[in-house]
């Protein structure tokens, strides 16, 4: 598995600002369940620091994290949930992600999130078992 040494912070977006509108966007949609640090909460939310940047190794991978309910049905728009996203990726999962790592933009978003999944558990133990097949190494499962 080939992993980016390279920081998002350049990469995902252009502007510093754009930075912390997204944390912004983390901390009022996301971070009440999934924390400050991603760490999520043992037993009920999976932590997505040092596990979301694995997810991204696929293309099933890469929709998943952006259709789970907590993403799909958010009032964010495609373009910010694509922000929130790269902001996660480079926050909790930056020395994970595949060495030809692409951010997302609102159109891949926009055709990837909905509808959200009705059985998240199924759909994650298969994108986690085709990663793993592929010498990804998965570490949550739950
Ligand atoms: C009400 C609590 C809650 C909120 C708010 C929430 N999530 Fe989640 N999230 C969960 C739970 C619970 C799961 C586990 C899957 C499931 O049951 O939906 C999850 C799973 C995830 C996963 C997959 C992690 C994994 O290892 O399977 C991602 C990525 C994610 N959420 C992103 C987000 C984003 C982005 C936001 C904000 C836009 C958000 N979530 C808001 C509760 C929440």
């Amino acid at each position: 598995m080939a992993l980016a040494a390279v920081p998002l912070a350049t990469s995902a977006w252009g502007q510093p600002a754009d930075e912390a509108v997204a944390y912004r966007n983390y901390v009022l949609n996301c971070m009440g369940c999934h924390g400050a640090s991603g760490e999520g909460v043992p037993g009920n939310i999976p932590p997505l620091r040092g596990a979301i940047g694995l997810f991204v190794h696929s293309s099933a991978g890469r929709q998943f994290i952006v259709r789970v309910p907590g993403a799909s049905n958010s009032a964010l728009t495609d373009d910010e949930l694509a922000a929130v996203t790269n902001l996660m990726l480079a926050r909790f999962g930056a020395n994970q992600l595949p060495a030809d790592f692409r951010p997302y933009t609102g159109s891949e978003v926009a055709a990837l999130r909905r509808p959200a999944y009705a059985d998240v558990a199924t759909v994650r133990h298969a994108v986690i078992e085709e990663l793993r097949g592929r010498g990804v190494p998965m570490k949550f499962d739950y």
